[in-house]
């Protein structure tokens, strides 16, 4: 299978790399972000928790996110392979994600990491919350995500380069001469 995870701060660009990568491998996109919002939209009890945290610009609780890893993967059985977009954020679900592949036989191939510089990244973020509707619209949530990343989830790189699963990709400039840059760091067509 061709799992692959696209790593890198908030506005570095997964979601907009993600969705070229499925059409190209076929693949599934797991995003725990969207299936968070999705909760939201419905209204569960583990959206209603979930939105507290994400409202602050914090990370959801791993136990959370990780149940949610875990049914998706139930839901997405016997496919060519998974992006994982946003997640993992932290190591204990970095450590998870390895074992509940292991129990699937299988394995994360690659990890492409999205350098983009943060002033970048806020203006990144500031224009999409004009109109997304999502609750980081603003500098202090933003700065918020920003700093949760490099504290929590930014360690999770190091991680992968001990497993030499790691590409660094330069997030910046035309989106489709960045998603060729990926393609290339994947190294197959299928
Ligand atoms: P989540 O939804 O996962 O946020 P994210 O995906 O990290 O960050 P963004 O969606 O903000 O950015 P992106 O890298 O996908 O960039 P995009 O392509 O959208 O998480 C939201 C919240 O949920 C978290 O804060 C946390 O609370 C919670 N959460 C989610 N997963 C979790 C987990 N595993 N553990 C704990 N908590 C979790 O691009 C951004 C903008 O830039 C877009 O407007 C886009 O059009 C534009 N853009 C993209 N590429 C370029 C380019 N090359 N040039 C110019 N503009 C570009
Ligand atoms: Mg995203």
């Amino acid at each position: 299978m061709l799992n692959l995870i696209l790593f890198g701060p908030p506005g570095s660009g997964k979601g907009t790399q993600s969705q070229k990568l499925i059409e190209r491998y076929g693949l599934k996109h797991i995003s725990t972000g969207d299936l968070l919002r999705s909760e939201i939209a419905n209204a569960t009890s583990l959206g209603i928790e979930a939105k507290s945290y994400m409202d602050e610009g914090k990370l959801v609780p791993d136990i959370i996110v990780i149940g949610m890893i875990d049914n998706a993967l139930n839901v997405h059985s016997g496919i060519k392979g998974v992006i994982f977009d946003g997640f993992p954020r932290t190591i204990t679900q970095a450590e998870a994600l390895d074992s509940l592949l292991l129990s699937r036989d299988s394995y994360i191939k690659k990890v492409i990491i999205l350098n983009v510089e943060e002033v970048e990244l806020a203006a990144r973020l500031l224009k999409r919350g004009e109109h997304s509707g999502r609750s980081d619209d603003n500098l202090t949530t933003i700065n918020k995500r920003i700093n949760e990343y490099k504290n929590k989830t930014a360690p999770v790189a190091s991680y992968y380069e001990l497993q030499n699963k790691v590409t660094h990709i330069v997030g910046l400039g035309n989106v489709d001469d960045i998603f060729t840059n990926i393609c290339n760091a994947v190294g197959t067509k299928n």
